[in-house]
């Protein structure tokens, strides 16, 4: 594998849920591949999970790690080119790329979308800039459209997890207070529909996703009829897509509650994190044995590591 922009770069996504699942049985077999190997991990945007498992993935393959905050550490990146750099950017893209090429041996990129510029977030123009500038594999710890990374261990968790061989799940979405990004459902969409399972998508009228990446997955705009018989319910907020960045709607009506949860098939609930609690789901949804949010988290460090393994493979 040359690099992890998207899903579509793992060549099978069930061989690498079951080579993921055989490195947590023996996370240090692989030790020397990293050997003297760099992994440079900038970050646009605040992490936990990423950062962490990332770090302990590249440290399961003897790879040594460098992360920057570029929120507050770095020079402003200019990604335009041809512009006349008087303002705030004081570093352009093509050096900056080129000076950490010589530094890491692989470069990984946190950045989520803008919510204003819809078409430069679906260029995905930092994640790909980096990609075009860098010459080392680039992998994606969150853009603006896309976790891959996430989407690969919420994969991991469902073979885990699965108490059929053709499970039914559920994508809710689940109110929010901030206008949050498409990248983690769009990721897990893409995931799932690789799967054999039977996927129903559920969200209030309005907050419809791009349909290039729903395609024919099927849409129930009532969340309890979408919820019925469900063995995973996978919790998420996003903001209007086609209204692009707002907020429509704040009731808390699309809360995950226990009622609710009754009408699944003894449904395990997921979610990536952070969640708020009892606004996106109840605590009595969370503090129960049939949610699944920590074992995801677990499952973050197996997806990296895989992907790191894929990519140091290919040399
Ligand atoms: N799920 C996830 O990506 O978590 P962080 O934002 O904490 O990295």
């Amino acid at each position: 594998m040359k690099q992890f922009l998207t899903l579509d770069d793992l060549p099978n996504l069930d061989q690498a849920v079951n080579e993921a699942i055989a490195l947590k049985k023996d996370p240090f077999q692989w030790e020397a591949l990293g050997k003297n190997k760099t992994l440079g991990m900038l970050f646009f945007n605040p992490s936990l999970r990423t950062r962490l498992s990332t770090q302990k993935a590249a440290q399961n393959l003897g790879i040594k790690t460098m992360v920057m905050n570029f929120s507050n550490e770095a020079w402003a990146i200019e990604f335009e080119d041809g512009t006349q750099m008087s303002g705030l950017r004081s570093e352009h893209i093509r050096e900056a790329a080129a000076v950490i090429s010589q530094y890491c041996d692989l470069l990984a990129i946190r950045a989520f979308a803008s919510l204003s510029d819809q078409k430069k977030d679906e260029e995905e123009q930092v994640l790909n800039s980096f990609a075009k500038y860098a010459t080392i594999p680039v992998i994606n710890m969150e853009s603006a459209t896309a976790h891959p990374l996430q989407a690969l261990a919420d994969a991991i968790t469902i073979k885990e997890y699965s108490p059929k061989k053709r499970p039914k799940i559920v994508l809710t979405w689940a109110p929010h207070p901030k206008a949050l990004p498409h990248a983690v459902a769009n990721s897990f969409i893409r995931m799932t529909q690789q799967l054999d399972a039977e996927f129903v998508i559920t969200h209030p009228q309005g907050y419809e996703l791009n349909p290039n990446i729903c395609k024919e997955t099927p849409i129930e705009y009532n969340q309890e009829k979408a919820l019925e018989g469900a063995d995973f319910i996978y919790a998420k907020n996003w903001c209007s897509y086609t209204d692009y960045g707002k907020i429509l709607r704040t009731d808390s009506d699309w809360m995950l509650t226990p009622e609710k949860m009754k009408g699944t098939a003894n449904g395990k609930f997921m979610h990536c994190l952070p969640i708020r609690r009892n606004v996106v789901a109840a605590d009595g949804v969370l503090d129960t044995p049939n949610s699944l949010v920590i074992q995801q988290a677990n499952n973050r460090t197996f997806s990296a590591q895989l992907v790191l393994k894929k990519i140091l493979e290919n040399g």
